[in-house]
């Protein structure tokens, strides 16, 4: 096994510390996050998992710059957090793309604003490479209303890695698509990151995923959702297609779907009426 670097010897660059947000609702206030403290040092690669509707997206949003915390900080590189920014690419559940906009146009998109400006040949060249490697290269002047699904995403995901962000916040980046191109993605991803060494924040619903790409894995209650536990994963980097195999693959497999399982119980009881 590859050895796992110290990650405390790295410097913090998000940190949640007490956050809590409660939204204003029809039915009253709707307390989604309580209380969640955890940090995400330089380089790492962090997963979140829990059941849906317990307040993921919500906490993820506020890295994005779309939430304040109700209670609370979330600090990025120390600062709080003013709204978006081109340091941080999100990769967003749906609606990732510019309907308006054709497939090259999209992924040039970026490439454009003037925070992450590059001279016209070099976008061509980056434009090309993601088409390429997305599997979109026959599809460059197609508007997104005529591609797949899977291909929307695929875009989406093209996206956001072509402005080589510092941070990638990704929400459920791969559920679209199917096993092949979902494996496929995942090791793109790999790679993307051992060249470039980003941080990374993944929210996905599979436990296979969370285990074989992340370092950390950040399991979260049932709603108003807090911390259930943090795992660190024992796997350093570079990582192939054979750890799904190993015996402490499936170990650590089997722990968190437990705990998942039972979140989902918790917050699957939630939506039933209580009876008289
Ligand atoms: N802007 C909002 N106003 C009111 N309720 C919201 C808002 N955003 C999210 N919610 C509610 O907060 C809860 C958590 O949502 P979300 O963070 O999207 O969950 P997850 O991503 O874990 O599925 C849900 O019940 C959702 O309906
Ligand atoms: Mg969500």
């Amino acid at each position: 096994m590859i050895p796992v670097p110290d990650r405390t010897a790295r410097p913090t660059r998000i940190s949640f510390d007490h956050v809590s947000v409660e939204f204003a609702t029809a039915n009253g206030p709707l307390k989604v996050v309580d209380d969640v403290s955890y940090d995400v040092r330089d380089g790492e690669f962090v997963s979140i998992i829990g059941p849906s509707g317990c307040g993921k997206t919500t906490m993820m949003n506020i890295v994005a710059g779309f939430v304040q915390p109700s209670g609370g900080t979330v600090l990025l590189d120390g600062k709080p957090i003013a709204g978006p920014g081109p340091d941080r690419g999100v990769i967003f559940q749906e609606y990732g793309v510019f309907p308006w906009l054709t497939v090259k146009e999209n992924i040039a998109f970026g490439l454009k604003l003037r925070a992450n400006h590059v001279a016209a040949t070099e976008r061509e060249e980056i434009c090309a490479r993601y088409m390429r490697l997305m599997g979109l290269a026959d599809f460059a002047d197609a508007w997104p209303r005529t591609l797949s699904g899977g291909m929307r995403q695929r875009l989406a995901i093209a996206r956001a890695y072509a402005v080589r962000p510092a941070f990638l916040l990704m929400d459920e980046p791969f559920g679209a698509l199917d096993a092949q191109t979902r494996s496929a993605m995942q090791d793109l991803l790999l790679e993307v990151l051992q060249t470039e060494g980003k941080t990374v924040m993944l929210i996905t619903h599979s436990v296979e995923e969370a285990v074989y790409l992340t370092s950390r894995i950040i399991v979260m209650t049932a709603r108003p959702t807090r911390i259930r536990e943090i795992i660190d994963v024992p796997f350093g980097y570079p990582r192939d297609e054979r750890l799904h195999e190993s015996p402490e693959f499936g170990a650590l497999r089997s722990h968190i779907r437990e705990l998942v399982m039972r979140e989902y119980a918790v917050q699957a009881r939630q939506f039933i009426p209580s009876s008289t």
